[in-house]
């Protein structure tokens, strides 16, 4: 079968496209037929072995594991042994990260307990671009507490891969939602129904005196200090942290600088693939309050130079990709 592989962390000149076995389903695990999969930057930061701790996980000197490809849409071909659940023909998705992330390819290889069916309706290609971002999203949202009708939702960082779904999400429960990113991603995120939005490289939204119910981050582009101004009384703010070190700063200062003013900071544990949401958010799509921004479908010949435009920044949306 034909997979995207690589040898070495790298960018996108490391990937291939080349012939590889195809994966056989052990005890307990499912032979997918991949119909599509997509892009996060969480496959980016595998492609670079970023940040180096991970390596610890993926591969000190080099990936133990060639494939990439977290998102997953297909069909099932082939159940191992003990498998109950699941037979031919399902169509099932998942965000395979703790699971060989080896999706960008004809055919991959799944745990059946890491399989959710997808729901009726919704198409491979909407599937593929959920699971990964889709949960980020709705994990990031859920950790600020319940979204209530009318609060006053800021999502900054709302036009990459994860902030269309958080701005879905909030507008679901009824929230007003502003998205600050880059005016070129301002349409983006209109189209996912943000009701203002806000150009961060025209415009500091921390000093703009306005303020939030709830500060959902996914730039992680300011200190703590400059977040509190952006929330109203007994506000919260949670974090999607892409540096250790700001990790570390909102888990542990977060709730005594949010203290002196009445509200909540912080950030939240990530759990991959979570079923019961993967279900939520399927739920969410088949009835149409969460449609995936999609920038683009390609083939696998595609996945290099679209890793490379996703380093760049230059998708509008997720890019899926139909093995
Ligand atoms: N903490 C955890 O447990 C955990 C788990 C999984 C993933 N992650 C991290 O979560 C992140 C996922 O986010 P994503 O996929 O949505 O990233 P993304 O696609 O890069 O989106 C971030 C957006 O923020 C914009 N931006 C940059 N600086 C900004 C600023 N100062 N103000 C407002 N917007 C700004 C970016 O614009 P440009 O592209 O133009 O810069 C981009 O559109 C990844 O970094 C991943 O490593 C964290």
């Amino acid at each position: 079968m034909r997979a995207v592989v690589r040898d070495a962390y790298g960018g996108s000149e490391v990937l291939r496209v080349d012939e590889v076995p195809d994966p056989a389903p052990g005890p307990g695990e499912v032979l997918v037929r991949v119909r599509a999969s997509s892009l996060n930057m969480a496959d980016l930061d595998i492609l670079l072995g970023r940040p180096r701790v991970a390596r610890v996980f993926f591969g000190i000197a080099s990936p133990r594991t060639p494939g990439m490809g977290v998102d997953l849409a297909g069909e099932v071909e082939e159940v191992g042994a003990d498998v109950t659940g699941l037979r031919r023909g399902d169509h099932v998705w998942a965000d395979v990260f703790d699971h060989g992330h080896s999706a960008l390819a004809e055919r991959a290889v799944a745990p059946a307990d890491a399989l959710r069916r997808i729901p009726d309706g919704v198409s491979f290609v909407d599937a593929a671009a959920v699971p990964h971002s889709g949960l980020l999203a709705l994990q990031v949202l859920r950790s600020t507490g319940s979204t209530r009708p009318g609060e006053r939702v800021l999502v900054i960082g709302g036009g990459g891969c994860v902030g269309p779904f958080a701005i879905q999400l909030a507008k679901a429960a009824g929230a007003h939602v502003t998205g600050v990113d880059t005016g070129a991603k301002a349409a983006l995120m209109r189209e996912a129904g943000a009701d203002d939005t806000i150009d961060f490289t025209v415009d500091d939204v921390t000093r703009g005196g306005r303020r939030f119910d709830v500060v959902i981050d996914i730039a992680d582009a300011h200190g703590l200090l400059p977040l509190r101004r952006l929330l109203a009384r007994r506000g919260r703010y949670s974090l999607l942290a892409r540096r250790l070190g700001s990790y570390a700063e909102k888990a542990l200062l977060g709730p005594v600088v949010g203290a002196t003013i009445g509200a909540r900071m912080g950030t939240f544990a990530w759990r991959a693939n979570s079923a019961h949401q993967l279900d939520e958010v399927g739920r969410l799509l088949a009835a149409g309050a969460v449609r995936p921004v999609i920038d683009g479908v390609h083939g696998l010949d595609a996945v290099p130079e679209m890793f490379a435009r996703l380093a760049a920044g230059d998708n509008r949306g997720k890019i899926v990709i139909e093995p």
